[in-house]
């Protein structure tokens, strides 16, 4: 495949695959985690996962993708021919095309809250009817799939633009808007009367909150957050340049990734500190807590309130779509290489495949709510199988293949451009994927079963 696309600059690699890493996971999880996992010291923790894991994986897969340049169930097929390793690859896919599914539901919530921000629907709420209002619209069986097939419709007109004039292009303009966004807010956030406590919350190091659970939990979250286990950088890497420093690279989306989520804790926190506002987790927590937080926390300058509320929910929103256009991306390009059809017509399989599954997602906190399997709703098992345990096998499965079964020349080709660049923990970044990833990813996993 001669004619395959490629990422136009390395800006644009960097941006593309830190908008991928940066996403819903980011903003509402890592906050609460780190808050009530003892603030610094889960900083700190995760910051080990992040190093010591999350790159080394974060490695493998740039360096399967780029040397294959195919998708991610391709990629297996050509480095490991007429092997099992092929599933790997596709159960990536199918990992990618399930969390569409149910993240685009959330996605799309943010459009709902942008939208009632921007028509200045928050003024005068009291605590209580932002919960009604919440429980009202999640549970309504039109609105969230209106505004989740506009956001899987959004995100198929970008992947249709094709890889530079779509990913790249999209994530050089959303990239910059979402740091910008940050910054405004955090400067907000952080000068609020009271704020301090918040900063405190979030920044004391507590270590007495520190178990086994908390290292692991910190595991488990640099996992999603830095989209690792489902082929999704593999894919993007595909349309790497042959120049680009690999080890740097996952560096850059490394840090950028915990920037992001440690900022929006200092958006989150103070502001929710200031008005004596313990914050909750989860999705109750961006769409219950946070429109009354800022009603609050602004209410003496309505102005501020509501330019804020929005900047909030479209900082969101954007964080989102770029996570669903990666996620969107591993399907079409699986679709358009492995079985030949257009990519226009891979992406609207995909885009169409997701609407139906995700409306079936968005139901099940409604009219569907009583069918569930194992006492968990479509869209919980959605989550439970793909982030609890497709991910962590995944990455389990990437270590082994590129510590154990890759030829080693090829490990050391892609990681050092052929010896042209001098990586200075190279030996170790092996020694990671060959034994400290399998061994500590297999306990994330053992202990998400409940086997441990
Ligand atoms: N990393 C994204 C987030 O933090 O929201 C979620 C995600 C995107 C997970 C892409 C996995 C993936 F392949």
């Amino acid at each position: 495949m001669s004619n395959r696309a490629n990422f136009g600059s390395k800006l644009g690699v960097i941006l593309a695959s830190a908008g991928s890493a940066v996403g819903l996971g980011n903003i509402w999880r890592f906050p609460y985690e780190a808050g009530n996992h003892g603030g610094a010291a889960f900083i700190f923790i995760y910051l080990g996962c992040v190093l010591i894991l999350g790159l080394p994986i974060l490695i493998a897969e740039f360096l399967i993708g780029r040397h294959s340049r195919a998708n991610t169930a391709g990629a297996y097929q050509k480095l490991a021919p007429g092997t099992h390793w092929r599933w790997v690859g596709r159960m990536g896919v199918l990992a990618g095309f399930l969390i569409l599914s149910y993240y685009s539901v959330v996605a799309g919530w943010t459009l709902e809250y942008i939208f009632e921000a921007a028509t200045n629907a928050f003024t005068g709420k009291s605590a209580d009817d932002f919960i009604t209002s919440f429980q009202q619209f999640s549970a309504s069986p039109w609105r969230p799939v209106v505004w989740l097939v506009a956001f899987l419709v959004s995100t198929h007109l970008i992947i249709v633009k094709g890889v530079e004039k779509g990913i790249e292009k999209s994530s050089k303009i959303m990239m910059p808007a979402l740091f910008i966004i940050i910054l405004i807010l955090v400067g907000c956030s952080v000068t609020l009367p009271g704020a301090g406590a918040g900063i405190e919350f979030l920044l004391k190091p507590d270590f007495s909150k520190v178990d086994g659970n908390v290292f692991l939990g910190a595991m488990g979250q640099a996992f999603f957050s830095l989209s690792l286990g489902m082929g999704c950088l593999c894919t993007y890497a595909s349309y790497f340049g042959k120049d680009t420093n690999l080890a740097k690279t996952a560096f850059s989306v490394g840090v950028i990734d915990t920037c992001v989520a440690v900022l929006a804790g200092f958006i989150i926190f103070p502001a929710a500190f200031s008005v004596g506002i313990q914050p909750d987790s989860g999705p109750s927590l961006i769409f219950i807590t946070l429109p009354n937080v800022f009603q609050q926390a602004f209410g003496n300058v309505p102005v501020l309130a509501y330019v804020f509320s929005v900047m909030f929910y479209v900082l969101l929103a954007m964080a989102a779509l770029t996570s669903t256009i990666s996620l969107h991306e591993v399907v079409t390009a699986y679709l358009h290489e492995e079985f030949r059809f257009s990519r226009g017509k891979a992406a609207k399989m995909v885009t169409g495949g997701c609407i139906f599954l995700g409306v079936f997602c968005s139901l099940s906190l409604g009219v569907l709510k009583e069918y569930t399997v194992g006492g968990l709703t479509i869209f919980d098992l959605f989550d439970f199988v793909t982030a609890k345990l497709m991910l962590p096998l995944g990455g389990l499965f990437i270590a082994l293949f590129t510590g154990w079964y890759l030829d080693k020349k090829i490990v050391w080709e892609e990681i050092t451009n052929n010896g042209t660049l001098k990586v200075p923990l190279y030996r170790l970044i092996v020694f990671i994927l060959k034994y400290i990833a399998p061994i500590t990813v297999s306990l994330i996993f053992i202990n998400e079963l409940g086997l441990l």
